[in-house]
């Protein structure tokens, strides 16, 4: 079963059209990752499929079920769609503990024993218990991003959206992280969606891979193009 499914997609600010006519499905269990330059419309795209970018025209299914531009999400997609997005600093609240970061969304969809599945969520992603009490600027990048890992976890998606999840972090914890979500995504069962303009990261975590330029996609990957490195040119 396709878990998205896009048809048609496009998105426009005012006079720009920044997605145009984009169109792929992501299956059940796949990684399937989104490259493209700066500005090509990667980040639009995965906010329209988080439910942030609103205004959009097409065709877009979630998990078999059709969407509608200008909703806000409702019910189980709420949980079965997270999102970790490009800047995990700027996606922190930079005044809340992580506990009252991780505890929010859980109180949110009415959940019990938030303390337990905030330690649980922690030491998930390989964060000592302590860390709870501290706040976004008294951890490292590579921290940061991994409460922001957590945080996206916590409801136990069906559909993780990562937004260049790495690229913020030096090589041997991006290593380290990119390793952590690979494990997390087959102790689950999530299909990722991923956007890196990184040609390693993309070759070492995709299953299928998109090539967009200016709002297109311009070209697909299969697994054995990109262990050829078919992604790696131009
Ligand atoms: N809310 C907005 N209002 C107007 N223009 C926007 C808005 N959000 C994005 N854009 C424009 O849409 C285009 C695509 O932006 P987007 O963030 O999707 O690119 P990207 O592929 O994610 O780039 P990067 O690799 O730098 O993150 C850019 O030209 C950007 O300036
Ligand atoms: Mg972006």
């Amino acid at each position: 079963m396709a878990v998205v499914d896009i048809r048609g997609l496009r998105v426009s600010f005012g006079e720009k059209t920044v997605v145009s006519d984009a169109h792929f499905a992501v299956e059940k269990g796949e990684t399937f990752s989104l490259i493209g330059a700066s500005g090509c419309g990667k980040s639009t795209l995965l906010r329209v499929l988080a439910g942030l970018q609103r205004e959009w025209q097409g065709e877009v299914s979630l998990l078999g079920s059709p969407i509608k531009a200008q909703t806000r999400f409702q019910g189980s997609l709420r949980r079965n769609v997270q999102m970790v997005f490009q800047d995990p600093y700027a996606s922190l609240h930079p005044n809340h503990t992580l506990y009252r970061t991780l505890a929010e969304p859980l109180k949110i969809h009415g959940e019990n024993a938030i303390e337990q599945k905030v330690n649980t969520a922690l030491a998930q992603v390989g964060l000592p218990a302590d860390a709870a009490r501290r706040f976004p600027h008294q951890l490292s990048g590579g921290q940061r991003q991994r409460v922001a890992i957590a945080r996206a976890l916590l409801l136990h998606p069906q559909i993780l959206l990562l937004d260049e999840p790495t690229s913020a972090l030096d090589m041997s914890v991006q290593a380290e992280i990119l390793n952590l979500l690979n494990r997390l995504k087959a102790e689950h069962g999530m299909s990722y969606l991923l956007v890196s303009h990184d040609a390693d990261v993309i070759a070492h975590m995709s299953d299928r891979a998109a090539f967009m330029a200016n709002g297109r996609i311009e070209r697909f990957f299969d697994r054995d193009a990109l262990v050829r490195g078919e992604h790696r040119m131009g």
